[in-house]
């Protein structure tokens, strides 16, 4: 079976960069226009055919499970008034899609979030989005076009890879890759093999300018390697590590997508995420 049915949502963060902002609400509530960051980031999911979301959450983050909730009151008040379409694509959300949590308890990584996960995945494979990384594309959606080559690699695992300036390298998982025989010829030059993987190295140490972007889809083996996965320095667990040891296995894949990533982990890459929709949707 290589249908995907989980997608897991990696948002105990404490949204530091984002202070105060971050102190009393998520950071993964923060609207793009009207829309939060998760909510795009569930569309994508739903949009790649996923219905089960997985949620590793953390202490201060209610306001997500309420987000994805029936809000009777609201429903009530809006029912048949000419307010009442502010409410389609939320509702059409919570009609879809189920929503599962779980509570990471310590911030020890993106590695160990995804652990933390597990309860709610169990031994299949999985998608996994980080909302930080908006994605937006006018045909398929990435993690859709990542659902699509997981068909022909049902054993191995997928990261978007982007390029970045040589200057931001320091910032992201960076790839080596070369060229996987015989691929697909839709995937030629899009798809490859990676041969090596170091979270944010020094330019130097850089393998390559093919950073990873926050959509991966795991195979339940994933599970395994992180519990031997060493913390790095900072004491966290890296998902970087944890892949490269399937790497080396051959049984990674590096996907360089169609469409474009804004990092919204950062105040610019949110401003310009922002003056990017707002200019869609013509109100500047
Ligand atoms: C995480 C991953 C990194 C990846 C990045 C994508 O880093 O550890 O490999 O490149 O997400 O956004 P973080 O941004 O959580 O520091």
């Amino acid at each position: 079976m290589t249908t995907i049915n989980k997608c897991l949502f990696p948002v105990a963060g404490y949204g530091t960069r984002f202070l105060p902002a971050t102190k009393a609400i998520p950071k993964e509530m923060f609207p793009i226009l009207t829309k939060p960051l998760l909510q795009h980031g569930v569309e994508e999911a739903l949009s790649a055919g996923i219905v089960n979301m997985a949620i590793v959450t953390g202490r201060g983050k209610r306001a997500i499970e309420d987000h994805f909730d029936n809000a009777f009151e609201l429903e009530a008040q809006l029912k048949n008034t000419p307010n009442e379409h502010y409410l389609k694509d939320i509702r059409h959300i919570i009609e879809k899609a189920t929503f599962s949590y779980v509570r990471q308890k310590k911030m020890l990584g993106l590695g160990d979030a995804i652990s933390t996960g597990k309860t709610l995945i169990g031994n299949e494979t999985f998608a996994v989005i980080l909302p930080d990384d908006l994605c937006t594309n006018s045909g398929d959606s990435v993690l859709a076009q990542m659902t699509l080559l997981h068909k022909d690699y049902p054993d191995c695992c997928i990261v978007a890879v982007e390029e970045v300036p040589n200057e931001e390298v320091g910032k992201y998982g960076i790839v080596e890759i070369e060229s996987i025989p015989n691929v697909t010829k839709s995937m030629q030059n899009l798809a490859f093999k990676v041969t090596n993987m170091i979270e944010k190295p020094t330019l130097k140490e850089s393998p390559s300018n093919l950073a990873i972007i926050g959509r991966y889809i795991l195979t339940p083996e994933i599970f395994e390697v992180l519990e031997k996965t060493k913390p790095d320095n900072n004491g966290e667990i890296q998902i970087t590590d944890a892949l490269m040891t399937l790497a080396k296995k051959g049984k990674v894949i590096a996907y360089k997508f169609q469409g474009r990533r804004f990092d919204c982990g950062s105040v610019k890459g949110f401003v310009v995420a922002t003056n990017y929709f707002a200019k869609a949707e013509g109100l500047i």
